[in-house]
Parts: C-alpha cells; sequence; structure tokens
C-alpha cells in the first residue's frame, strides 16, 4: 500500500496480492459480466476496507456467551455514494461491511463526444454537514464525474468525503488536486493515461458496460 498527501488531496493505492489478482481478472477482455461484476464486489470489498482505516470509533463493551468484552463501532454511520452506472456494482460490498450506513444516488453519463458529464439523478440528503461520505465509483478518468459528484456533495455540506476508485488515470488525479477541497482518495492502481477517446490505458475498458452491458 501507497500513500501520498498533497494540497489537501490523500491518496491511498492498495497493493495487494488478492487486490492485483482480482484487478487482472477486471482487465482481462475475456472476463464475461457476470465474472467482472464480481471480481468489482470482491475487490471494492477490499478498498473500502482501506477506506476506513481511520474512521472514527466509540467503545462499548460486548456480552459474548462467557464474559464481557471490549468492543467498538463505528462512531457514526457514513453515507455511500455510488456514480450511476459503474458504481452500483460497489455497492453492495461497501454495504456488506458498513451494513449501517446510508445510500445516496448520483447518476452521471460521460458524453462520447465531449467527455463532460452530463448529470441525469441526483438523489442525496439535503444536508450532510457532519456526515462522512464515501463516493464509489470503479474509473477515474479524465475526473469530469466524480468532480460533479463532489461538488454536490460539498454543496450539501459535508467535509469528510472519501471516494473508492478502482482504476485512476493521472489526468483525473490533477483534476482533484485542481478541485482543490480536502479529499480521501482510495485506489486499487494508477494507470499510465487516457487514449483519445478518455479511455483509462491499459484499464479495463468500460466498467458500466462490463457490468451492464451497453447503453
Ligand atoms: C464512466 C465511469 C465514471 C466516468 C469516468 O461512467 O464509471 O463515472 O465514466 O470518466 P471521467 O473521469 O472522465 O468522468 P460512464 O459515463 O461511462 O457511465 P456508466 O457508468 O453509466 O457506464
Amino acid at each position: 500500500m501507497t500513500s501520498s498527501a498533497d494540497s489537501g488531496l490523500q491518496i491511498t493505492v492498495v497493493d495487494h496480492p488478492l487486490t492485483r489478482a482480482w484487478l487482472a481478472v477486471l482487465r482481462d477482455e475475456a472476463t464475461p459480466n457476470p465474472a467482472f461484476r464480481n471480481a468489482l464486489a470482491q475487490l471494492s470489498t477490499m478498498l473500502v476496507y482501506e477506506a476506513f482505516a481511520d474512521a472514527p470509533e466509540v467503545s462499548m463493551s460486548v456480552q459474548t456467551p462467557v464474559a464481557t468484552a471490549p468492543g467498538t463501532k463505528l462512531a457514526a454511520p457514513p453515507l455511500f455514494v455510488p456514480v450511476l452506472r459503474a458504481g452500483l456494482g460497489m455497492l453492495d460490498a461497501a454495504l456488506a461491511s458498513v451494513p449501517e450506513a446510508g445510500i445516496g444516488f448520483v447518476g452521471v453519463a460521460r458524453d462520447e463526444a465531449t467527455a463532460l458529464p452530463v448529470e441525469y439523478l441526483a438523489s442525496l440528503p439535503h444536508d450532510l454537514s457532519g456526515r462522512a461520505v464515501c463516493v464509489l465509483d470503479p474509473m477515474l478518468a479524465t475526473g469530469g464525474s466524480l468532480v460533479h459528484t463532489l461538488e454536490l456533495i460539498a454543496a450539501r455540506g459535508a467535509t469528510d468525503v472519501t471516494a473508492v476508485c478502482v482504476v485512476a488515470a493521472p489526468q483525473g488525479i490533477a483534476a482533484l488536486r485542481a478541485w482543490g477541497r480536502p479529499l480521501r482518495l482510495v485506489l486499487g492502481v494508477l494507470d499510465d493515461g487516457l487514449d483519445a477517446a478518455n479511455f483509462i490505458v491499459p484499464g479495463l475498458g468500460d466498467a458500466g458496460d462490463r457490468q451492464f452491458g451497453p447503453r
């Protein structure tokens, strides 16, 4: 695992034999949709685990069948925000890890000609002040979709924000830096760049299409 931080952007790349193995399944163009969805869920479990590494906890005691034991739980339930469509494939894994979390939805489709994000859904609590928010999107390419989503979240008052992405391009990282607000970014891998169509290289293709079929 490698971490770096500057200008309020804290990046953690989760690099582990299991994350690398599931990433290879996702990258493989021969992986069919059901196996792609499973690989994304497995990898998401590991990335979300890391995303909560520094989450505030409260202490409590639990009664085991034998004795009383000290325990902890998260201090407050976070809000997961999958970016539709592709982020939906990370949601069940995230909720399995943090069942008490709330859920908001942002739908953004990248315009194929301009690569600019076009919002078609924003279903979020009106007030997110004091709430930990964790955005889920497998792909960070130009960064347009994630920055758009982060703006929606910031406008509702959230300051404790984490984004979990499987694959990122340096251009997307630069967009988050230019955005300028504090953000924890947890990645499976940082790739080389973008091609002429703004697809991540080598990447894994279109994570929405590979889960759900073409739009
Ligand atoms: C993909 C991906 C991200 C976005 C990344 O979604 O899931 O949301 O593109 O690109 P960007 O960083 O350049 O904005 P897409 O627009 O293909 O929609 P989909 O998830 O419905 O397939």
